[in-house]
């Protein structure tokens, strides 16, 4: 599109980083603070090199219009990040493309229609009841509670239910652990460019194998044991394993809803975990919030738990919710590989390269958002939403590729957040927010142990 404008196009600044691996090192040091010094420095279009990888970072909401929307087909998941999450999640929904995407799309859209995430609140509240029962008991023990572990098992307990009529109690733990080490292992394997697939007999190809082989297992049990129960149970489940292809009259096969239910588990609860843990540390940082958003609670809730018909009510709950998402978006980087050469903000991006962008760094543009660092859940009042550029915003991405989960999330953290605030009052052990550690989602290090006391 760009070719007759191309002579006239700047070559983007950027870091020069080291002969052959360019700015490897500076990633894997601190991602975050190379993302955003690299912004700092060098405005809205940056480039540098990941070893061999000329990479563009965009980070002004136009460019990420261009990338996400307006001119979607020449930015694909071709990306080496994609390549490397593929070996876990092979070809399921965050990772195809194209046509085989668009029908895999087609066909989960109804499980995440309004009307049956409507149907959730119930199931959700009392997930979170029992978090609330073992807090008590540590409150009353004065005991530390591992908020980041806590969350992680409430939403995967709750994602499984939803999607796939499991509550993977007895699976929790080992997956949870392997779910950690396949993440950090993702994270190392791309900031190296490890694109070795995983088969030395080496302790670590080793751990990556049992980990995925453990997972496989979980997830194959899952297919077993709706096979064994037979009959449409109307959920994501049912719409993967029932639905016949209009062409061929075929049934998906079992590799292929190996891959679309662990996409489903993965984005689907740590993303929303990690949230959650974020917005326990950030009202325990912030009294002032935290006593407005009790408030808010006691006024609309009183002493019983939230229902569906309460969400339109819980404004504040949700303004906290989309704050804590802007601070410490989950998936806090992205890329796409550019396929015909293009123009972004006056600078050519040629075909062949990579473009990022990070909802972290256009989280705090200046240009948008007043006193970035700040935690502000007002910035989120309809009026003020209403006035910002869209893309400003995008914890959940945006365009055709945009999170599919992204309804469920909120209602499912607004509620966790409601019911649970409404009976307890975080502590920071030393009153300090934890560091994000930034592996597959941007998490406390540390997994934000806090103290609940009873309100
Ligand atoms: C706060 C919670 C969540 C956040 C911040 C989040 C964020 C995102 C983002 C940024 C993407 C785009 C990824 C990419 O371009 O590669 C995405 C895609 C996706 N998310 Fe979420 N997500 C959340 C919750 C969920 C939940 C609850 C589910 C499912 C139950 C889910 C399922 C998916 C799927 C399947 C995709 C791929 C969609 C496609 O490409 O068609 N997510 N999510």
């Amino acid at each position: 599109m760009t070719t007759a404008v191309s002579t006239t196009l700047r070559q983007a600044p950027g870091p020069r980083g080291t002969p052959l691996i360019g700015v490897i090192p500076a990633i894997r040091r601190d991602t975050l603070s190379f993302l955003m010094a690299t912004f700092r420095t060098y405005g809205d279009v940056a480039h540098y090199r990941i070893g061999p990888l000329n990479s563009y970072l965009i980070s002004h909401p136009d460019g990420l219009r261009r990338i996400l929307q307006e001119h979607v087909r020449n930015y694909t998941k071709d990306h080496v990040s994609y390549s490397i999450l593929r070996r876990v999640a092979g070809n399921g929904l965050v990772t195809s493309q194209g046509d085989f995407w668009l029908r895999q799309r087609r066909l989960a859209q109804p499980a995440f229609h309004r009307q049956r995430i409507a149907a959730l609140g119930e199931m959700i509240v009392a997930r979170s009841e029992s978090v609330a029962e073992r807090w008590a008991q540590a409150a009353a023990a004065a005991s530390i509670v591992t908020i980041g572990e806590e969350m992680m098992g409430l939403t995967l307990q709750i994602v499984g239910n939803a999607l796939f009529g499991t509550d993977m109690h007895a699976e929790l733990a080992g997956v949870h652990d392997n779910f950690n080490l396949l993440s950090k292992q993702l994270v190392e394997r791309f900031r190296t460019m490890n694109l070795l697939p995983p088969l030395l007999p080496t302790r670590y190809d080793r751990a990556w194998r049992h980990a995925t082989a453990a997972l496989d297992r979980v997830v194959y049990s899952i297919i077993a044991q709706r096979r064994s129960q037979g009959g449409d149970h109307g959920d994501l489940l049912s719409m993967l394993m029932l639905t016949e292809d209009a062409d061929t009259g075929e049934r998906m096969d079992d590799t292929q809803l190996r891959d679309e239910i662990l996409t489903m588990l993965v984005a689907g609860h740590e993303t929303t975990a990690t949230t959650l843990t974020w917005a326990w540390g950030l009202l325990a940082a912030h009294p002032e919030i935290a006593a407005k958003l009790q408030a808010e609670l006691d006024t609309v809730l009183g002493a019983r738990a939230p229902t569906m018909a309460d969400l339109p009510n819980l404004r504040y709950t949700r303004m906290v919710i989309d704050e804590v998402l802007r601070l410490y978006p989950p998936i806090y980087i992205l890329s796409r590989k550019v396929i015909a050469d293009d123009a972004i903000g006056g600078y050519r991006i040629p075909a062949g390269s990579a473009t990022d962008f990070s909802p972290y760094v256009t989280h705090r543009h200046p240009a948008f958002w007043d006193d970035p660092e700040r935690f502000d859940p007002e910035r989120f009042t309809p009026e003020r939403v209403a006035t910002r550029h869209k893309f400003a915003y995008i914890p959940f991405s945006s365009g055709p590729r945009m999170c599919i989960g992204n309804s469920f999330a909120l209602t499912e953290a607004t509620l966790i957040l409601a019911h649970l605030a409404r009976r307890f009052a975080p502590a920071l052990p030393d009153g300090k927010l934890p560091a994000a550690l930034p592996l597959i989602t941007l998490r406390p290090a540390g997994d934000m142990a806090m103290r609940m006391a009873l309100r």
